[in-house]
């Protein structure tokens, strides 16, 4: 209940989950101490060598590599060697790392969400999602990354913003934990949490409108029509740029989170990587009763029936309160007949 340690919730979680609970929680508890160490980095801002700027490098993706990107990444996987973990997939390395293949599980990991807020004092964040291991990890690590999303034995995302926070779902419910600096601990503030099924409340980045299909402009043209258009009521727009932030914000007071695919080169499906943003924020999503969609020609996807066909994949993303995302599903014709 709320007010109890992430230790305590996950002993209880163990008890009832004999066959992966106890390692599930190692790897969790592997998690929460490494995001403190993180969440230090963050705090010293631009005091700290973390924030120098670029390192010059790019990732598997293509993306620029900042500092904390790297050194986000280096201690979670030094973290990851002390808990029992098979293989680290991380959106900072090309392939999966093989740490130990006598570990039963496989973490997905995107060390640092939100990069290109790192220097503007915005929340940022760590996101991850844990795998069975599929097969002989040594001889094909990927394999264990190319389960859909259903398969997460737990999922969920550290939080570097006015509150260091963990949003997290080990497949009974979805749970916010602050940390809280007096016990020393990430203490249960919000257990079950739902989404709100309507909402009036969108996340996009609008400078693509462009580029967007016309489905996916057609649904926004009728949110900004408002109460005399087809929607018939005031619409609101937040896009923080950092997912973990939006996530947050759909979690507490309902919303819809939407990256379509788009005609910039190299974004057909989107911004959001499939195994390690999609995957663990889908899970939270429906495990608060929110939907988790891929809208693209087919209509509407669910996300965690998705089979990842390589660990950086794109996808196509919306997420958020259901009866919003069943709605946006229409426009991008899913059911018409
Ligand atoms: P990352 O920093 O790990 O690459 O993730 C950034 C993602 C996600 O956090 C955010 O919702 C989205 O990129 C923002 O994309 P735009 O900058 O195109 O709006
Ligand atoms: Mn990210
Ligand atoms: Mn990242």
């Amino acid at each position: 209940m709320t007010g109890s340690s992430l230790a305590a919730f996950l002993e209880e979680y163990a008890a009832s989950n004999p066959k992966d609970g106890e390692a599930v929680s190692e790897i969790l508890l592997g998690l929460a101490k490494c995001a403190e160490q993180v969440r230090d980095y963050v705090n010293q801002g631009a005091l700290g060598s973390a924030f120098a700027g670029a390192k010059g490098s790019t990732n598997a993706d293509g993306d620029t590599q900042k500092e904390l990107d790297v050194l986000a990444d280096d201690n979670f996987l030094d973290a990851m060697r002390a808990v029992p973990v098979a293989l680290y997939g991380s959106e900072e390395i090309n392939n999966p790392v093989l740490l130990d293949r006598n570990k039963k599980y496989a973490i997905a990991i995107d060390p640092l969400d939100g990069s290109s807020n790192i220097d503007t004092n915005v929340s940022i964040g760590t996101i991850f999602g844990i795998l069975p291991v599929i097969g002989d990890p040594a001889e094909h690590p990927e394999n264990s990354f190319l389960q859909p999303g259903s398969s997460q034995l737990a999922a969920g995302y550290f939080i570097y913003g006015p509150q260091l926070a963990l949003v997290v779902s080990v497949g009974n419910g979805t749970h916010i934990f602050v940390y809280s600096a007096r016990s020393n601990a990430f203490i249960l503030a919000y257990e079950n949490l739902k989404i709100p099924q309507q909402t009036s409340e969108y996340g996009i980045n609008a400078s693509n409108y462009n580029e967007w299909s016309d489905k996916q402009r057609r649904y926004i043209d009728d949110c900004l029509a408002g109460a005399s258009g087809p929607r018939q009521k005031k619409f609101n727009m937040r896009w923080v740029g950092s997912l973990v932030a939006d996530a947050y914000r759909i979690l507490i007071r309902g919303g819809v989170f939407i990256y379509p695919g788009d005609k910039r080169k190299g974004y057909a499906n989107g911004r959001l990587r499939l195994v390690y943003e999609a995957n663990p924020v889908s899970l939270l999503a429906e495990q608060a009763g929110g939907a988790a969609v891929c809208c693209d020609e087919e209509g509407g996807r669910r996300i965690l029936d998705i089979i990842p066909t390589e660990l950086h994949q794109r996808i196509p993303l919306a997420f958020g309160s259901s009866a919003e995302i069943a709605c946006l599903e229409q426009y991008h014709g899913k059911n018409n007949t």
